[in-house]
Order: structure tokens, then C-alpha cells, then sequence
């Protein structure tokens, strides 16, 4: 395994913190109160290449490496965690998921736009009846010779409405289950596309979630990715990059409200001492810090699996699996040395609690991280 960062990567990590700190941490608390899509600054991250870092620049991406991702979205999820599940969407859902499956034609056509953040992108595979068990999509997408007529609903996706390309699964025969399932790119102006309502969230509040209505929906042909069938597979590959992108933005969030506790326990004083004379706190935080560690280097395990061309299902699930529950412990640890300051909202960590516990449930629960690493296991 190598943890070794480069001159890039260091630049990278810079980079992104500058950015989360000068652009993103004004306005954070304010976007998370009105629920505001940060428009504004998503369209920053596109100039700066963080909307499609791993895009090869044939494409118009940075042509980076997955460690590179990690860093950047560590440092954009310490701060804010709705623009970073926007960008963690936009990379390694869409951009990954069409360089790497799309045919040529689809690439030239969509990455420039995703990957400079001129064009955002979505990812719809949950459905009303289809959470966990992504197989049982209900949404159909029959084949008429030149398109496909696409008919259907779609639950909880992100950038719902920000976005205006979006890949579909839709199940095209269904005696075939999920072999019958495709996946479609699918533009926002098409006749028959309706965003439906935004979810009222408990965090990660400024990032627009929403329903989706697909009505007789014609999608050309040449907008199915891969061959007939290979939507689901299409759906579960994506899907285990696209839990490196989660699992480092968990690891931010621990981070930001970690780095938050220890600035706090310098400054607040009880019993005629800083709150980090006490051993109390001062075991907090070190626990805090050692899970923080435990899962940045599962993060970056993941991310160089996949940057050597390895199998990296497991250790993704297993990223995923441990940032997250860290970034819960940690969170409701941050909340604890605030006191009642961090229950308020001026301190940003009560934010972070919240923003947290989605890390749990999208892109798949705890409970299925462990499903897909006990497969690895067995198989
Ligand atoms: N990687 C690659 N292929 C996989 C895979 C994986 N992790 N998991 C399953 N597959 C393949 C299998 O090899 C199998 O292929 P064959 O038919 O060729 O043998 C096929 O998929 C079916 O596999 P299973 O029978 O094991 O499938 P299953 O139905 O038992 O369960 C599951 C699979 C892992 C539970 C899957 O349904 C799953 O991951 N569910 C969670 C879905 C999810 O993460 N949804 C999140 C929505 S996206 C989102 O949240 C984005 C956002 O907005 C932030």
C-alpha cells in the first residue's frame, strides 16, 4: 500500500482548504437554515477542476487520482458538507461512471460540461420501493427500435434539481430482474422529465434532494450506457467508487468538527483552566483523533486500490463503513466538549451531528456495506 503523497497531491489538499475556508465556511450556516443550494460556489468548485478531478483532461478533467479526490473531499466536507456531496456525486457517480462505461461519443458529448461544472450531474437509482434492495427498480425504460420510452419515479437524489444530466436505471424486461435493468443518460430539458418535490432534510440541508417523475420520457438509444442489461452491474460498479467519495467525506466531517474541539478546548475555560487541561477532554480527543486516523488511512486504502487497478469493492464498503460510524462518534463527541455551545448553531459542530448520520444511509446503509464485504469475503 502506498500512503505516500505526492508534490500534486499536498497541492491538491491546499488548494481545497483554501477554497472550504475563503468560499465555502461564509454563508454555511446561513445555507444550511434556508436549505440553499450553494449555486454560486459549486460553479467556483467547477473553474478550480473540483467537479471533475479524476475526468481524464482529453475530457476536460484534471486527469487525478483517486487519493487526490480523497484529499480535496476531505478538506471541502470539513467545512461543508451539502457542496461536497455535490461534488462527490458529480465525480465519482456520473463522471467516473460514464468515462469509464460510456461509449465515446456519450464522453465528448457530456464530460466537458460535468467536469468544468458548467453541467451538474445526478445519479437515479433508489426508487419508492427500491432503497436497499436496488434490484426491485419499477421504473421502465421499453425498447422502441431508435429510443427507449422511459416511465417512472425516483426517490432522494441528490442534486435533484441542480442537476441537468442525470444517469437512470430503469428496467427494460423484467422476466430477466436484474439483468433486465439499464442505465440511461437522460438531459433535464427532455419532454416528460418532472422534478418533483425537495425533501425537508434533518442535515446536509443545502444540497437539494429530491423526487423525480419520469412521463413517456423518449431517450435515444445511442443514451443507454453499455450493452442490453448491464445497468444494475453498471449501478453496483459505480457504486463502489462512489463509497470512496462518502466514505472522505465522513472522514471531513469528523475532521471539521475534531479540529473544532481541539481549537474550543484551548480557549474554553472551566474550573480556572482551558477545558483541555482536564483529562476528560483530553481523552475525547484523543480517541477522536485515533478513529480519525484509523479511517483516513481506509480511505486512502481504497483510493490506491482503485488508482493500481485492484479490486477495491471491499475496501470501499469497508471505508464507507468505519468513516462513517466515525464521523457519528466524533460529532456527538465535538457536541459534547462544546457544551451548550454546541448546541447551537454558531459553532457549526451541531450542523456537523446532523450532516453525519446521512453517511450511514446514502449510497447504500451500514448494513449493506456489510452485506457487500462479507460477499467479498465469501466469494
Ligand atoms: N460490485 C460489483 N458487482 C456487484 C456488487 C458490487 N459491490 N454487488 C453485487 N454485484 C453484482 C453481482 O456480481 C451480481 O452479478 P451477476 O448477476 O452477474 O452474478 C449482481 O450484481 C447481483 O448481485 P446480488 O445477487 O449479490 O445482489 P443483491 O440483490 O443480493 O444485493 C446489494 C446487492 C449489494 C445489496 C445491492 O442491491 C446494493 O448495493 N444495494 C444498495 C444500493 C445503494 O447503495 N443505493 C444508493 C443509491 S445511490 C445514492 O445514494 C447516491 C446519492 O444520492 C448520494
Amino acid at each position: 500500500m502506498n500512503f505516500q503523497l505526492t508534490e500534486e497531491h499536498l497541492a491538491v489538499q491546499e488548494a481545497a482548504r483554501d477554497f472550504a475556508r475563503t468560499e465555502l465556511l461564509p454563508g454555511v450556516i446561513e445555507r444550511d437554515e434556508k436549505q440553499e443550494f450553494p449555486t454560486a460556489q459549486i460553479k467556483k468548485m467547477g473553474e478550480l477542476g473540483f467537479m471533475g478531478m479524476m475526468v481524464s483532461p482529453e475530457y476536460g478533467g484534471g486527469g487525478m487520482d483517486t487519493k487526490a479526490y480523497v484529499l480535496a473531499m476531505e478538506e471541502i466536507s470539513k467545512v461543508d458538507a451539502s457542496a461536497s456531496v455535490c461534488m462527490s456525486v458529480n465525480n465519482s457517480l456520473v463522471c467516473w461512471g460514464i468515462e469509464q462505461y460510456g461509449s465515446e461519443e456519450q464522453k465528448k458529448k457530456y464530460l466537458p460540461r460535468l467536469a468544468s461544472g458548467e453541467t451538474i450531474g445526478a445519479f437515479c437509482l433508489s426508487e419508492p420501493e427500491a432503497g436497499s434492495d436496488a434490484t426491485m427498480q419499477r421504473t421502465s425504460a421499453l425498447d422502441r427500435g431508435d429510443h427507449y420510452l422511459v416511465n417512472g419515479n425516483k426517490n432522494w437524489i441528490t442534486n435533484g434539481n441542480s442537476a441537468s444530466v442525470y444517469i437512470v436505471m430503469a428496467q427494460s424486461e423484467a422476466e430477466k430482474k436484474h439483468k433486465g435493468i439499464n442505465a440511461f443518460i437522460i438531459e433535464k430539458e427532455w419532454k416528460g422529465f418532472v422534478v418533483g418535490k425537495k425533501e425537508n432534510k434533518m442535515g446536509i440541508r443545502a444540497s437539494d434532494t429530491h423526487s423525480l417523475m419520469f412521463n413517456d420520457i423518449r431517450v435515444p438509444r445511442e443514451n443507454r450506457i453499455g450493452e442490453n442489461g448491464f445497468g444494475f452491474k453498471f449501478a453496483m460498479s459505480v457504486l463502489n467508487g462512489g463509497r470512496i467519495g462518502i466514505a472522505a467525506q465522513a472522514l471531513g466531517i469528523a475532521s471539521g468538527a475534531y479540529e473544532l474541539s481541539v481549537q474550543y478546548a484551548k480557549e474554553r475555560k472551566t474550573f480556572g483552566q482551558e477545558i483541555g487541561k482536564h483529562q476528560a477532554i483530553q481523552f475525547k480527543l484523543a480517541e477522536m483523533a485515533t478513529k480519525i486516523e484509523a479511517a483516513r488511512l481506509l480511505c486512502l486504502q481504497a483510493a490506491d486500490l482503485k488508482d493500481q487497478n485492484q479490486s477495491y469493492a471491499q475496501a470501499s464498503a469497508m471505508a464507507k463503513l468505519y468513516a462513517s460510524q466515525v464521523a457519528m462518534e466524533v460529532t456527538i463527541e465535538a457536541v459534547q466538549i462544546h457544551g451548550g455551545y454546541g448546541y447551537v448553531k454558531e459553532y457549526h459542530v451541531e450542523r456537523m451531528m446532523r450532516d453525519a448520520k446521512i453517511t450511514q444511509i446514502y449510497e447504500g446503509t451500514s448494513e449493506i456495506q456489510k452485506m457487500v464485504i462479507a460477499r467479498e469475503i465469501l466469494n
